[in-house]
């Protein structure tokens, strides 16, 4: 009897025990932060990848920040709590929309060190050697990002006080943030790489296995962040830390030096703008290949009648295909930097153009790539992306990278930070695909002092030129067509502003052949249909994270990826 009763008692105490095991795995999953993925606000609203940046964003347009203010300390804040992507040792692109309409651009893409050369990832052979331009030391560009924060800073900040942007970056670099389960995952992932790039201590590499909730600690990189912080850009780019960086590529045959770091500068550039029906679109320029790519996109679609076809209907799927097909033939050969090679800008958004590409089109049959080539006149898919609107009514739109996930796995010792590899975004070899599966040619060569070809799509939509939509993406070379597809589920699909972000997306890029679409997007008789037509049809992981705001009726309507742990604040 008394045995029965002290079964009965374990028994109760081992379900309680499971219970208690069930509510902390929950708790482990879900509310380490409270993700808000859709939000209505009244006066000024954020969407970043990160909880902790999203509320370090808000609370400088709190204090009086404008969305410049806002973003500057967004970027500063990614660096520490999103280090996948969010960055200083990266660059970015950023779209300007002042509460007056004026537009600007900003290109703090990383440079080409001025060591390096068109021949650097191939061998005697003329072969490209595995993993030179994505891992290490050599596959690092020269940074943009704390260069293009303080050009920012200097020509629109209203709050004119830049420690105050940096701050709070320092703060959590120092105190420490909680990690997502996501980011616990995707540490311990990489750890061996980590451990294989890095030879010195750094969170990074660390022995310890993560879980969400560690708090995570970056002293080294508080440190950096306070030399920003007390010096401006010379606290990155001159003294203590331009030193430290070039020692560490001195120890490791890496051909950044002190001058090319004195040298990097950001550049402020003419806002590729193009008409769609009654919007007016705005992106980013070359040395991105996404405005023009987006114009392309849009242009080739207007004729048909796509919202009568409806979302993801087959009709729909192919023609949106064959237009990406198009459009990013023309990337591989004619994009590049414009500083270095003549990128026929205004040939390849001329709407007559763009209509003649789709000339062949045909509405029941995929066309063969090798039909479709330039067109003849006489540019881990890890990149964050954040949108913010601001009471005074201006808006930022900003895609930052270090490239690959967590960017070329270096650590600069001492500093804390890491560097990008962004090297490998130039076209190592004629033909030869990058990590995204992107080929190049000439235009995208590697040059000393050139920025290698981006797809980056940071995008602002008026409507009847007022503001309406403010988005972008990570993605690699899927970032254009799922800005595409972003900006077609709200203008022509009529989606709600959450489900025109969390729809299902897919993504095609002349080379490889295949249309991918995400695990689960399409249907099997959606799959037969297109096969049918003479499309490749594969499945892929996810695709994109879009930050996204609408502005209408007064308000403004925040929707953050529910592919991530991405999250909108505002008031
Ligand atoms: N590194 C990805 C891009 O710039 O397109």
């Amino acid at each position: 009897m008394k045995t029965q009763k002290l079964f009965q008692i374990l028994n109760v105490s081992m379900i309680i025990g499971f219970l208690i095991f069930l509510h902390s795995c929950k708790i482990d999953q879900s509310s380490i932060y409270s993700l808000q993925k859709y939000k209505v606000y009244d006066n000024a609203a954020v969407s970043t990848a990160h909880p902790v940046a999203s509320a370090i964003a808000v609370k400088i347009l709190k204090e009086g920040g404008n969305a410049i203010d806002a973003a500057i300390a967004a970027q500063f804040a990614l660096a520490v709590c999103y280090p996948v992507a969010g960055n200083i040792g990266g660059g970015g692109f950023m779209i300007y929309r002042e509460q007056n309409g004026r537009l600007h651009s900003l290109d703090y893409r990383e440079t080409a060190p001025a060591r390096s050369s068109e021949s650097m990832y191939l061998d005697a052979a003329g072969n490209v050697i595995k993993d030179l331009s994505t891992k290490g030391h050599l596959a690092v560009g020269i940074p943009g990002s704390v260069d293009g924060m303080y050009e920012a800073f200097k020509k629109f900040s209203k709050l004119q006080d830049w420690k105050q942007l940096v701050q709070p970056a320092i703060d959590i670099a120092e105190k420490g943030f909680k990690l997502t389960k996501k980011q616990a995952k995707n540490l311990n992932d990489k750890k061996e790489v980590f451990q294989e790039v890095n030879q010195h201590q750094n969170p990074f590499n660390s022995p310890n296995r993560y879980r969400a909730g560690d708090v995570f600690i970056q002293k080294d990189l508080a440190h950096t962040l306070t030399l920003i912080r007390d010096e401006g850009r010379a606290g990155f780019y001159e003294g203590e830390n331009a030193q430290r960086l070039a020692q560490e590529m001195q120890k490791h045959q890496g051909i950044i030096g002190t001058d090319d770091l004195k040298n990097y500068q950001s550049v402020w550039r003419d806002v590729i703008s193009f008409p769609y029906k009654n919007y007016t679109i705005h992106s980013m320029p070359p040395p991105s290949s996404g405005g023009i790519l987006l114009a392309q996109l849009m242009q080739s679609i207007e004729p048909y009648p796509i919202k009568s076809w409806g979302f993801q209907d087959v009709r729909s799927i192919h023609l949106m295909t064959e237009a990406e097909k198009r459009a990013y033939a023309d990337r591989a050969i004619h994009l590049g930097d414009g500083d270095f090679y003549p990128v026929p800008v205004e040939d390849l958004i001329n709407p007559h153009y763009v209509t003649e590409r789709m000339r062949d089109f045909n509405i029941s049959k995929a066309s063969d790539l090798e039909s479709i080539q330039a067109g003849q006149f006489d540019e881990s898919e890890e990149t964050t992306h954040f949108s913010i609107v601001d009471s005074y009514g201006n808006a930022v739109s900003i895609t930052t990278t270090l490239n690959g996930g967590y960017g070329s796995k270096v650590v600069v010792e001492g500093a804390g930070y890491l560097l990008n590899n962004e090297m490998d975004d130039f076209s190592a070899k004629v033909g030869v695909p990058n990590m995204y599966g992107l080929v190049g040619a000439e235009a995208n060569k590697i040059e000393p002092g050139k920025r290698m070809l981006s797809s980056m799509t940071p995008t602002i939509v008026e409507k009847e030129g007022k503001l309406f939509m403010v988005l972008g993406t990570p993605g690699g070379s899927t970032i254009i067509t799922s800005v595409f597809q972003t900006i077609l589920n709200v203008i022509e699909f009529e989606m709600p502003v959450g489900k025109a972000v969390e729809a299902p997306r897919f993504h095609h890029q002349w080379k490889p052949e295949d249309l991918f679409y995400e695990n689960g997007a399409f249907a099997a008789d959606k799959v037969k249909s297109l096969e049918k037509m003479g499309h490749q049809v594969s499945s892929r992981s996810s695709i994109g994270r879009v930050e996204l705001i609408v502005a209408q009726n007064g308000k403004l309507e925040a929707a953050a990826d529910t592919r991530g742990d991405d999250h909108v604040d505002g008031f």
